[in-house]
């Protein structure tokens, strides 16, 4: 195995702008020792079988609710990711609009910035939702006027990113959530990379805007504990602002041989140890630790972008919020430097549309950062002279 990996991108050295998180060794280590200590258990039987891991899972979900400032209504449960934490939102506005009226059959749409995740496209595709993303702003941010445009009966999520993975710009939650609320429309606030770290940033006196349960007509929220929680693999969390809600979210059955069986989420079997890891994580690091890692990573971005834009030739392709950078050339293609940054190990993360190049950092990057803008430095210079274009596309 420590052969076949030999091939793999570097990534305790930085080189990858994505997929994988760090706060501190401390936080990573405690999380991997609750992970082993769970490893054979199943979230799954967390009711009935492993108490202990329905408390941690209780306590997990408890921490989170406070922290986005829930009402005493809500509630919300673990996922397994993202993607479905989105899909289980989905689902259950979905169930929503039908029990407000909507017939099984009717054509429903979600109406989104065209810089939301695909993991809704992925929900819809499967519910046989329509589709409808509308352009951003000039800041890249969501339109809301625009969005309040595409809306209709038959619209049965609205969308806000904090942030989007894109351009790493906080969507106007409150903005968008009075278009919502003004139309009866379920809004959900995508804040899978942006959970974990906004309210420590704003603790720790930055200027971001409110994107949670403080602002009336958010209806779900989904955040990701195995982004910037820092969490072990694979763990999300998908909240609700009041408890029909939630239930709608769940499969509840109870026809066949062993009796009823309930899930709030796609996967039946899930990983305790993802459990384990997050309840050691967020209690190791607590609200201190958080805050302190805020404090270093946005420091460590800025610090990144600084000497991004001191790159003859780069700008940034929106004003970041967060830990998210995206770049683009003026007058040669950005990906020909993306290249030459493949030819020295970094694994480079592209956007097509504008084409760019992309980080989402986390502490793994502090160190990278000389070696990677010198690196940048040198390719962009090396295009800038010599030319040429890229035939590579952008993949996740
Ligand atoms: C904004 C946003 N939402 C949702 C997701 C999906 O998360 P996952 O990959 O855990 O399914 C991502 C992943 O990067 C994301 O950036």
């Amino acid at each position: 195995m420590e052969a076949m990996k030999a091939g793999d991108i570097d990534w305790r050295a930085g080189r990858t702008p994505l997929y994988v998180f760090r706060a501190t060794d401390s936080a990573a280590e405690i999380g991997q020792a609750a992970f082993n200590r769970f490893f054979t258990e199943n979230a799954l039987g967390g009711k009935r079988a492993f108490l202990s891991v329905g408390r941690m899972e209780r306590e997990v979900i408890d921490m989170a609710l406070d922290l986005f400032h829930a009402p005493g209504d809500a509630d919300g449960h673990m996922t397994t990711g993202g993607s479905e934490s989105i899909f289980m939102a989905v689902k259950a506005a979905r169930d929503a609009h039908r029990a407000a009226g909507s017939k099984a059959g009717q054509q429903l749409n979600i109406v989104m910035p065209e810089s939301a995740h695909p993991a809704f496209d992925k929900a819809a595709q499967a519910m046989e939702i329509e589709m409808r993303r509308v352009g951003l702003a000039q800041s890249r941010r969501a339109d809301p006027a625009a969005m309040a445009d595409a809306a209709d009966a038959r619209t049965m999520m609205m969308v806000a990113s904090a942030p989007c993975f894109p351009f790493g710009v906080i969507d106007p939650v409150a903005e968008v959530a009075a278009v919502a609320r003004e139309r009866g429309i379920w809004l959900h606030v995508d804040a899978c990379v942006g959970g974990y770290l906004i309210p420590f940033a704003k603790a720790n006196g930055e200027d971001l805007p409110d994107f949670d349960f403080q602002v009336e007509g958010v209806r779900s929220i989904s955040a990701d504990l195995h982004k910037y929680g820092f969490c072990p693999k694979p763990a999300s969390t998908v909240f609700f602002r009041d408890a029909d809600d939630m239930a709608r979210s769940a499969f509840d059955f109870d026809v066949w041989a062993n009796g009823r069986f309930v899930t709030h989420t796609i996967a039946g079997t899930r990983p305790a140890g993802a459990v384990a890891g997050a309840w050691a994580v967020l209690n190791h690091l607590g609200r201190e630790g958080y805050c302190a890692v805020a404090r270093d990573l946005l420091k460590m971005a800025r610090a990144y972008r600084a000497g991004i834009e001191a790159v003859e030739g780069l700008h940034m392709l929106a004003e970041p919020d967060l830990t998210i950078l995206n770049f683009g050339a003026d007058g040669f293609d950005i990906f020909a430097a993306a290249d030459r940054m493949a030819a020295k190990g970094w694994l480079p993360g592209r956007t097509q549309d504008p084409r760019g190049l992309h980080l989402m950092l986390s502490m793994l990057h502090a160190r990278a950062r000389e070696a990677y803008l010198a690196d940048l430095a040198e390719a962009v210079d090396a295009v800038r002279r010599e030319g040429g274009a890229s035939a590579a596309k952008a993949v996740y």
